[in-house]
């Protein structure tokens, strides 16, 4: 607690917006069985660049762009044109990628765009795992493009685009949780460099629940704890960072979406504060199934970006963190004095945010 209060102060950003996450596709190549967003998919829900032509004069108020959203990057045709945008705008940007369509030519191309990062969605260490999950993929295709990647960076002598490997960690018909310490090895032996494993946290269908990891009771497999310590072993014994998630929900004062700073741009230009808001409406939390509007504050086709964040209701939705931040801190102060933190109880987070995992650490 001393630690946070007293990290020194961040520099003041002179860009507004920390992070703009544009999706850059609602397509996608493959029907992976935990993806909320497969019956979303369709070949005509491609950021096109007129859309993108909209956001580009607001690139420079950003520090970052993530090309990522609900589909998979690589099926829209536009993208080395929008890193190469968004890198001329002065900001950081990578994705998320099946790998799939990650030829050795993209690869080349994002290499010479200096693109800062790339995450790979792979979430096994066999064939037999992968292809049961990821489906419509091919392990050795993915594999393949991930080496050649390594290879071309080599060669170019460049640091970039570092990579990331993102592990969905399930049990159940989907079990592949207990592959994680190999696929340490395995991710270490890519060049990745920082390895998320990940909970399904974002659940749609039916039976996603139970196949989760963590639990509101606080009791998860004693199998699921030994393989979470066998795979930092392992990690730390490579080098590589490796980022887990909480086994049981509790809830956090923002989410790591950080709406205040950043904020969601779907293929069709609407505006939301994050991914799980653009398309809310259905999901379960806790067991049960749960409906939520979705929060889109306008759309990048009918007015400026900056009009629509400075709209009253955004507004208000950031407020209610802004104030759960600061009663947070006066609470910390209030403890560091010897005085009674537990006077201060955080206001409500808005509507769509109580049954949304990544306010619970999830
Ligand atoms: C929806 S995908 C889109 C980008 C790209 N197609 C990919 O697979 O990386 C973004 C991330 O969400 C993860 N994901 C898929 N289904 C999920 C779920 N139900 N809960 C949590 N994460 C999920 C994927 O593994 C991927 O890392
Ligand atoms: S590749 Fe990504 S977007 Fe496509 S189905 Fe799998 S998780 Fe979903």
């Amino acid at each position: 607690m001393l630690k946070k209060i007293f990290q020194p102060k961040q520099k003041k950003f002179d860009r507004p917006y920390h992070l703009l996450q544009i999706e850059s596709s609602m397509n996608c190549n493959l029907e992976c069985v935990m993806c909320p967003w497969v019956d979303l998919h369709n070949s005509e829900k491609l950021l096109s660049w007129e859309t993108f032509s909209h956001i580009q004069p607001y690139l420079n108020q950003a520090k970052e762009v993530d090309l990522t959203g609900g589909g998979e990057p690589l099926t829209n045709p536009y993208i080395p044109e929008m890193v190469k945008a968004v890198k001329a705008a002065g900001c950081k940007v990578g994705f998320s990628t099946n790998g799939l369509h990650l030829t050795p030519d993209v690869s080349e191309t994002l290499i010479q765009l200096d693109m800062d990062w790339i995450s790979f969605s792979f979430d096994a260490a066999t064939p037999e795992t992968y292809h049961r999950i990821r489906q419509g993929s091919s392990y050795e295709t993915v594999i393949g493009n991930i080496r050649a990647l390594k290879a071309l960076k080599e060669e170019a002598g460049s640091q970039v685009p570092h990579v990331m490997m993102v592990f969905v960690m399930m049990s159940g018909e989907h079990k592949n949780f207990h592959e994680l310490p190999a696929y340490i090895d395995l991710a270490h032996s890519l060049g990745a460099e920082y390895i998320i494993a990940k909970n399904l946290d974002v659940i749609v269908k039916d039976g996603d629940f139970e196949r989760g990891l963590f639990s509101h009771a606080g009791t998860h497999l004693p199998e699921v704890v030994a393989v979470r310590q066998q795979a930092e072993k392992r990690a730390k014994e490579l080098g590589i960072s490796l980022r887990l998630y909480n086994l049981e929900p509790r809830q956090q004062t923002i989410c790591e979406q950080h709406p205040v700073h950043n904020l969601y741009i779907n293929y069709a230009g609407n505006v939301s504060p994050c991914i799980t808001l653009s398309y809310a409406d259905n999901r379960v939390f806790n067991g049960e199934r749960v409906h939520v509007p979705c929060l889109v504050y306008g759309n990048v086709h009918d007015e400026p970006l900056e009009t629509i964040w400075n709209k009253a209701d955004y507004d208000a939705f950031r407020k209610l963190y802004e104030r759960r931040l600061s009663v947070e801190q006066e609470a910390m102060l209030q403890a560091i004095l010897g005085g009674d933190e537990s006077e201060y109880s955080l206001p409500d987070a808005p509507e769509g945010c109580r049954t949304c995992y990544y306010l619970y650490g999830i």
